[in-house]
């Protein structure tokens, strides 16, 4: 495995999953979600933010005791399979206040017609009149604001991408939404996010030929004890083809979940076996040998996190403590932004009014090692921009007028030359220069 290069974190790519904690996970979890996430949390340039959205359980499940033992069961999978949380802010939701938090900030500026909208929402009001009967029979408040929680998950962390399934994309659109009407009304505090939906990863069949899914009844337990294992993979449906007899790949369930874990050439191996008549019985027993191979050397580690739920316990703490490092300056500033502020500071005015007409300032010094800087500080003096040192005045000058005179693309041009701290977006950054520049 591959580290990921050091890269600055103003630099790096960031992406944010959230993880419903409802349920078992199961292989099309596994091979759907689980499996091409820890894959990429290896990847050079990006920073990864992984959660388990116990909040937003609490809108599907009223059942305390299977919250818990999910949590533990999906932290324990998600680690038994690879995410290594020194590498990675691995948390969970309700150990972020800043989260219900921002939450509130955003149900104020997010209109109520737009969660009206909203899929999940709609199909349940659907459903209600096609029935009759009231259309908030049944749907919770939380049903209704589960987009709003989905959008504080997000932006808290100004994540660029967020990888999805389909079935979010609206929830994503809805987040830039709401982060852009916060970002009018407050200034640019937020990255507007974009749904990352990957196009290539397979969505894994189920024992009866549909999607594998909790909903259907059709799953394959990820570390259920393998004497089970090998009995749910005992009932996928197959046609009714005798041993000897050519069967067909197109269409198989049991070829395309053992595609999921082959090698190209295994799978072209099983095709060849197929095409010569290999009976069922055999053919499930190839798939059953096959996955537990890849599954086989998790499931030790996740028995072991499963026993000692002190040791996830500590795991997820430290992740909400590394999240927090971010989250809880970010807040106090949103806390300012809005006007929760601390009533002995000067009261910023009409504050939106007079906070839009102050602008950010360059400041040029020289350090003690004899070199020429300079930085980018917003009206409340929280730095924006750090350059590293010059030789001259001169060069130090001439990439302030470059950044003066053509905003964000002047700071990819000046390469290392200057450092955009971990706490101040891109966006933010951009808008903060397109003030300095000279009306077109
Ligand atoms: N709604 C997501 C799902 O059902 C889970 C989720 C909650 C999420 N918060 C998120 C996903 C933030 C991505 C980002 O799959």
């Amino acid at each position: 495995m591959t580290r990921p290069a050091p890269v600055s974190p103003a630099e790096a790519v960031r992406y944010l999953t959230g993880i419903t904690t409802t349920g078992t996970p199961h292989l099309g979890n596994y091979v759907g979600a689980i499996r091409p996430a820890v894959q990429a949390s290896r990847t050079a340039g990006t920073q990864n933010f992984y959660f388990l959205a116990d909040y937003h359980a609490l809108i599907k499940c009223d059942d305390p005791a299977r919250i818990q033992r999910s949590t533990l069961e999906i932290a324990a999978c998600w680690l038994a399979a690879g995410l290594d949380p020194e590498q990675v802010f691995f948390y969970r939701q309700s150990d972020i206040p800043e989260i219900p938090e921002l939450t509130w900030f955003l149900t104020c500026v997010c209109g109520k017609g737009l969660l009206n909208r909203a899929h999940a929402y709609k199909a349940a009001v659907d459903k209600n009149a096609a029935t009759g009967a009231d259309p908030d029979t049944d749907v919770t408040a939380g049903l209704f604001m589960y987009p709003v929680l989905m959008a504080a998950d997000i932006i808290l962390f100004n994540a660029h991408k967020v990888p999805v399934g389909r079935d979010q994309i609206q929830h994503i659109e809805m987040a830039r939404d709401m982060a852009s009407s916060f970002n009018h009304l407050y200034g640019a505090h937020f990255t507007l996010p974009e749904a990352a939906v990957d196009e290539w990863v397979a969505t894994l069949p189920g024992l009866d030929g549909r999607k594998m899914s909790k909903s259907y009844d059709n799953t394959i337990g990820l570390f259920a004890p393998p004497a089970q294992i090998r009995k749910q993979i005992a009932g996928i449906v197959t046609d009714s083809r005798a041993p000897g007899e050519p069967k067909d790949t197109e269409g198989s369930a049991l070829f395309q979940i053992y595609q999921a874990f082959a090698t190209p050439e295994e799978t072209e191996a099983l095709r060849r076996a197929y095409a010569e008549g290999i009976a069922w019985g055999d053919a499930k027993q190839l798939l059953f040998e096959r996955i537990d191979r890849e599954i086989a050397p998790m499931r030790e580690r996740y028995q072991s996190l499963v026993d000692n739920p002190a040791e996830l316990e500590r795991i997820l703490k430290r992740g909400a403590e590394k999240a927090r490092a971010i989250a809880t300056p970010f807040m106090g500033r949103l806390r300012e932004a809005v006007g929760l502020r601390n009533l002995g500071t000067q009261a910023a005015g009409g504050a939106k009014k007079t906070e839009k007409a102050a602008l950010p300032a360059f400041k040029q010094y020289r350090e003690a090692d004899g070199l020429h800087y300079f930085k980018l500080v917003d009206t409340s003096g929280r730095l924006l921009l750090q350059s590293r040192g010059f030789e001259s005045p001169r060069e130090a000058g001439q990439a302030v007028a470059a950044l003066k005179a053509q905003g964000l693309p002047a700071v990819a041009a000046l390469g290392p030359q200057v450092e955009r701290p971990q706490d101040v977006t891109e966006n933010e950054l951009g808008m903060s220069l397109s003030r300095l520049m000279p009306e077109a």
